[in-house]
């Protein structure tokens, strides 16, 4: 995920600047970058990989100055590279950008049209293109930064600086920006960590704020220019609980950082007035050829695969066969070249399924890959890949990666559905319309938290867990029952519910929390009858749901209300109590979270 820090002060910006990036690297990145401006000139340093290689070309004394900005990039838009690093610069202005520009293309070609050329690949360089433009026009600096935040169509933190004035500007919309207050020196920054160490004080901007950093003061407006008042708000964290962003784990930070992940994984890609989804990444054959669709992966990401079976099957009416990966290198899959297969992978790095991918694409398969790391090696060696824009997951059990993983699988569904001609522009508009709900729900659904953490109080201490679903919330139970595994080392397992009657059944009785997962839908009454099961053995059930039924919620032992979607979505909210109440458990018992015992975060080897 990209890191924005800037400085404005009385110091000589360059050190505070890159080793506050350095304290921003956790996030992952592929490049950076830094601009310092002095008497009316910038100079600019970028570099791919490391801080440290840019540390090395401009911590030489030669970028003097006491006003800044740096950046670390994780490429959405064009590869990883000196000329897409960051900062982009047009005339006399220079931007550093997080967050992903939906109409950068459209801008760009009407830019381009004013005689405006463009050096690098990113969606970023339209902005201090677009603001030179409106400067041309006659606005002050400020003027055409405001007209220019008002054109941006998607998310953006931003640090700007025009090298004819002394002036930094920091704006943001629905990518997390910080304002550091020093004592007669600011810092901006888009996460806490990168400045902790030299202030507590923080001005935690919010969405269409524009902050104003000159003469070593600081002022707020919004886009239209009103002046706003934003209080300072004064933290006790310890350099750990920053990175953390304030969470005691990195693995709750990402369950609650998946509203966001999920709406800058659908930034760029939905076309809502267009019944459209934009994959402008990948290119696929005829899709009316595609015989079957193969969808590979290992552990969490074999589950979006199941999801993803249900998702596709119904829509597309293409048969759909999953596979464990390690399963599927070494069986006999009859796979031909008209079929697709779609590998699923956080770490891009999984031994198993980069093998699975490599025996498809022998069998002359196409072989789609829907990644979370760039550069990665499944990234690199499918015929084509769509990233997931979870930004880095650093808790070793996925929790984000997987939620933005469904919603890639659900896009595709639409993108598949249009080309074969399945769906019309209309359905795809009313699916854009529910997808597009998701973070709200989601944040509705975080809000339960401290419910569910009573929840988890209430069981911790039981040795067994059984989880139940049916149809797209079987793939869904499993994953929760893996979160409580892997992480509490409490035994867990899964069932479709219609399975209960061949065997599990048998453990139950009053010692047993039976977690269920069952929206009303057409199976919710069959599910139900398995829940009558369950209570006539005294066995305690935690159920949840989309609709209040008195009925059943006056005997189970508790029961959570979520927000209700379409079928295919209903994975995406309904497994994040799942991940919390597996969290809360783990958190209570004391356990190592982030980096469970036995476990690693990508497993390259078999
Ligand atoms: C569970 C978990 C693992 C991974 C699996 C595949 O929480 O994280 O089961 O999902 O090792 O990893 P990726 O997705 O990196 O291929």
């Amino acid at each position: 995920m990209c890191g924005i820090v800037g400085y404005s002060g009385n110091s000589e910006a360059c050190d505070i600047l890159i080793e506050a990036l350095k304290r921003l690297e956790y996030r992952g990145y592929d490049s950076a970058g830094i601009a310092i401006w002095d008497k009316g000139t910038i100079k600019i340093g970028r570099k791919k990989g490391k801080v440290d290689e840019l540390k090395k070309a401009v911590c030489d004394g030669t970028f003097r100055g006491k006003l800044g900005l740096a950046h670390t990039r994780w490429a959405t838009h064009g590869t990883p590279s000196e000329k897409n690093a960051h900062p982009h610069k047009a005339g006399h202005v220079v931007v550093v950008h997080n967050g992903i520009i939906e109409n950068y293309i459209e801008l760009k070609k009407d830019l381009k049209k004013e005689g405006h050329t463009f050096l690098s690949d990113t969606d970023t360089e339209v902005i201090p293109h677009l603001i030179v433009h409106y400067m041309d026009k006659g606005n002050t600096f400020l003027d055409a930064v405001r007209a220019t935040l008002k054109e941006l169509k998607g998310s953006y933190a931003l640090g700007i600086l025009n090298e004819k004035e002394r002036i930094l500007v920091a704006a943001k919309k629905e990518s997390p920006l910080i304002v550091g207050v020093g004592n007669g020196e600011y810092f901006i920054a888009s996460d806490a960590p990168a400045i902790i160490n030299r202030t507590n004080r923080f001005i935690f901007l919010e969405d269409n704020d524009v902050a104003i950093f000159k003469n070593n003061t600081v002022r707020l407006i919004n886009t239209d220019g009103e002046k706003i008042e934003r209080k300072i708000h004064q933290v006790q964290w310890s350099d750990a609980m920053a990175e953390k962003g304030g969470y005691k784990h990195f693995m709750l930070k990402e369950i609650f950082e998946q509203p966001r992940a999920i709406s800058e994984t659908l930034l760029g890609r939905i076309k809502e007035e267009k019944g459209e989804i934009d994959f402008e990444e990948i290119n696929l054959p005829d899709v009316k050829k595609i015989n079957k669709i193969w969808m590979v992966a290992c552990g969490t990401s074999y589950h979006a695969c199941m999801i993803g079976k249900h998702i596709f099957e119904a829509n597309l009416r293409i048969p759909v066969e999953t596979d464990i990966a390690s399963e599927f290198r070494y069986r006999e899959p009859i796979v031909s070249k008209n079929d697709l297969l779609i590998v699923v992978s956080q770490s891009g790095e999984t031994a198993d399924t980069i093998a699975a991918m490599k025996e498809a694409k022998k069998k002359g398969a196409y072989t789609l890959s829907i990644c979370n790391v760039l550069g990665s090696t499944i990234a690199r060696d499918a015929d084509s890949v769509i990233f997931t824009h979870a930004g880095p997951e650093i808790g070793v059990a996925s929790t984000k990666a997987f939620t933005t993983q469904i919603s890639v699988i659900f896009m595709l569904m639409l993108y598949l559905g249009k080309r074969l001609g399945v769906l019309d522009s209309q359905d795809v508009r009313n699916h854009i319309l529910e997808i597009k709900k998701i973070p709200h729900k989601m944040q509705n659904i975080l809000e339960m938290a401290p419910s569910i953490e009573e929840a988890a109080r209430k069981y911790m201490q039981c040795k067994d867990f059984l989880y139940l679903g049916r149809g797209i919330h079987f793939p869904t139970v499993l994953e929760g029952a893996l979160k409580l595994k892997e992480i509490s080392y409490i035994h867990a397992e899964a069932y479709a519910a219609g399975e209960m009657k061949h065997g599990p059944i048998a453990l139950i009785d009053e010692q047993m929390p039976v977690v269920f997962v069952s929206p009303v839908d057409q199976t919710y009454k069959k599910t139900c009858s398995n829940m009558e099961e369950v209570i006539s053995r005294r066995g305690k059930i935690i159920l949840f749901t989309d609709k209040e039924d008195q009925e059943i919620h006056q005997r189970v032992d508790s029961y959570f209300v979520l927000p209700d979607t379409i079928y295919e979505l209903q994975p995406v909210l309904s497994v994040v109590p799942l991940q919390l109440l597996a969290y809360y458990i783990a958190n209570l018992l004391g356990t190592d979270v982030d980096q469970p015992r036995n476990l690693a975060k990508s497993v390259t080897v078999e």
